[in-house]
């Protein structure tokens, strides 16, 4: 069986690390896309030379053609501008969308059957423009926000409970923006729902609540530590596992930005929900039962999505 090919459009920060993790993960052939020249086949040439090191054979390209994505399983896109410190992520909406456009014809002309994992900001208007740029099925564009919100999510509830944050399961619903909503009702150490959990350990509801507002605010944190650029570790760590949960039909349920229609009241937008992932690409969105305080908080949420999506119309003719 031929090797799977994965085309990184955007060889920044984020798009590099994705090119060492799944050539280290063996995922397949990788290609790294962008429009600056030379950097992409820079960085091919120095992640190559790291297979003989750690033993990988998957063969990594750098390209400025759309032509060399042609045929490629899963492309994930981080094409566009990081935020700087004081920028939110709505502040990349008017650059960021001119370069989904190109993206998405470039996806539509060479690589129509792929899985797309959209990672630019802001995210779930991103991801809507790309795939209404691009025309691909509802079901094979998705984007990667919900893994990276409830890994920080469980990131700071491990350290609060000095416990393994492979007993975190951390629940994130919403835009990925700070209107996002962690939901506490879904969110368990090893089953115990961690209302109970900080009960158990003498952690007030308020501690609870400060991390709950520093998950929300967990990008803005890291691009004022860094001063220059936006979070690419964890961001890609996240994609990768989705990539995977399609490439293996894994069926995994995992939070990310998917098209709904219908659940949870929505009518056909992107926004962060529990998404089947599996061969199918986003086979089901599952709708779970909520609070009316966890209602009200999506909802904040759901409409701060939606006047992002009206302002790319507004940018853009062609999304009316
Ligand atoms: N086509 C392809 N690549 C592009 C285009 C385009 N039209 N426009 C910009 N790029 C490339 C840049 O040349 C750059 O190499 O996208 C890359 C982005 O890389 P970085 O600036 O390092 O940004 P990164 O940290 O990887 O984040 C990318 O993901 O999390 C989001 O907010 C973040 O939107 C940002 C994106």
């Amino acid at each position: 069986m031929a090797r799977k090919k994965i085309a990184l459009i955007g060889s920044g920060m984020i798009g590099g690390t994705l090119a060492h993790l799944a050539a280290k993960k063996e995922m397949g052939d990788i290609v790294l896309f962008d429009i600056a020249e030379g950097m992409p086949q820079g960085k091919a040439l120095d992640l190559s030379q790291c297979g003989p090191v750690e033993g990988f054979d998957a063969k990594i390209t750098g390209s400025n053609d759309y032509a060399d994505i042609a045929g490629a399983d899963v492309v994930i896109v981080t094409a566009g501008v990081p935020r700087k410190p004081g920028m939110s992520r709505d502040d990349l909406l008017g650059i960021n969308l001119k370069v989904m456009k190109a993206v998405g014809e470039g996806i539509k002309n060479n690589a129509p059957d792929a899985f797309v994992i959209c990672i630019t900001n802001p995210l779930d208007a991103m991801v809507w423009a790309l795939r209404e740029f691009s025309g691909l099925p509802h079901n094979k564009v998705v984007g990667m926000a919900g893994v990276l919100d409830s890994a920080r999510f469980a990131t700071f509830l491990a350290w609060e409970f000095d416990c393994s944050v492979k007993d975190v399961n951390a629940f994130v619903l919403g835009g990925h923006g700070d209107t996002m909503v962690p939901v506490k009702s879904y969110t368990t150490i090893n089953g115990i729902p961690v209302d109970d959990y900080a009960k158990i350990k003498g952690v007030s509801t308020d501690r609870i609540d400060e991390i709950v507002d520093r998950t929300r605010k967990g990008g803005g944190e890291i691009v004022g530590l860094l001063g220059n650029g936006s979070a690419y570790y964890a961001p890609a760590t996240s994609a990768i596992s989705m990539a995977e949960a399609y490439l293996g039909d894994q069926k995994r349920i995992l939070p990310c930005a998917s098209y709904v229609q219908g659940k949870y009241g929505l009518d056909g937008l992107y926004v962060g929900v529990p998404t089947v992932i599996g061969a199918g690409g986003t086979e089901d969105v599952v709708e779970i039962e909520l609070s009316d305080e966890e209602k009200a908080n999506l909802k904040v949420s759901t409409d701060a999505v939606e006047e992002l999506l009206e302002a790319c119309k507004g940018l853009d003719e062609s999304l009316k």
